[in-house]
């Protein structure tokens, strides 16, 4: 497996993968192109062989970061990949004090995913999320307490 930056020629699977995590209406074409070329955007794919099998996208704005999305194909879970990812991103931002991201509240492996690298839950957004409508738990890690341990 490995890390490496999102090309254009990575949308065609990255958007196969993310309609496999999240069903059809997570991302389009359009919106994966456009969070590739926008500036402070981060996407970063892991691949093994010729094959995307997790996908992040990630921003920065000065010391600020954020999650915006973070996918693994079902078959390679628990494997360590969204850790390695999210490692990834983290350390090779620079000037990064603060990273936030906004997780559903029902979903408990991401939620163990970001406790594990120290986020803390710091507030909630009523009805964020649609289909269903559900509420977002906004998490932050401050860097300096950064636990980001060695990929596996
Ligand atoms: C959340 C997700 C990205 C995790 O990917 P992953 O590659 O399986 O995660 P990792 O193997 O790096 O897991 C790292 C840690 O997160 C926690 N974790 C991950 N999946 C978990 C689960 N199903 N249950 C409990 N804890 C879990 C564990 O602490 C794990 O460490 P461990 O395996 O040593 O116990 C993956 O389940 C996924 O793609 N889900 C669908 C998309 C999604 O919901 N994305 C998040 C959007 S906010």
């Amino acid at each position: 497996m490995m890390i490496t930056a999102m090309l254009p020629a990575h949308i065609k699977q990255v958007k196969a993968l993310l309609d496999t995590c999240f069903g059809e209406s997570a991302w389009t074409m359009e919106s994966l192109r456009s969070q590739l070329d926008k500036a402070d955007s981060h996407c970063t794919v892991a691949v093994e062989g010729d094959t995307v099998i997790g996908f992040l996208a990630f921003e920065q704005v000065l010391d600020e970061g954020s999650i915006v999305d973070v996918a693994v194909h079902p078959d390679y879970r628990r494997r360590g990949i969204a850790k390695a990812l999210i490692t990834s991103a983290v350390n090779s931002a620079e000037g990064l004090h603060t990273v936030f991201l906004e997780v559903r509240e029902s979903n408990v492996p991401a939620v163990r995913l970001y406790e594990s690298f120290g986020f803390e839950r710091i507030g909630v957004r009523k009805g964020y999320y649609q289909k269903p409508k559900e509420d977002a738990v906004i998490m932050n890690l401050s860097i300096s307490v950064c636990n980001t341990p060695n990929p596996r």
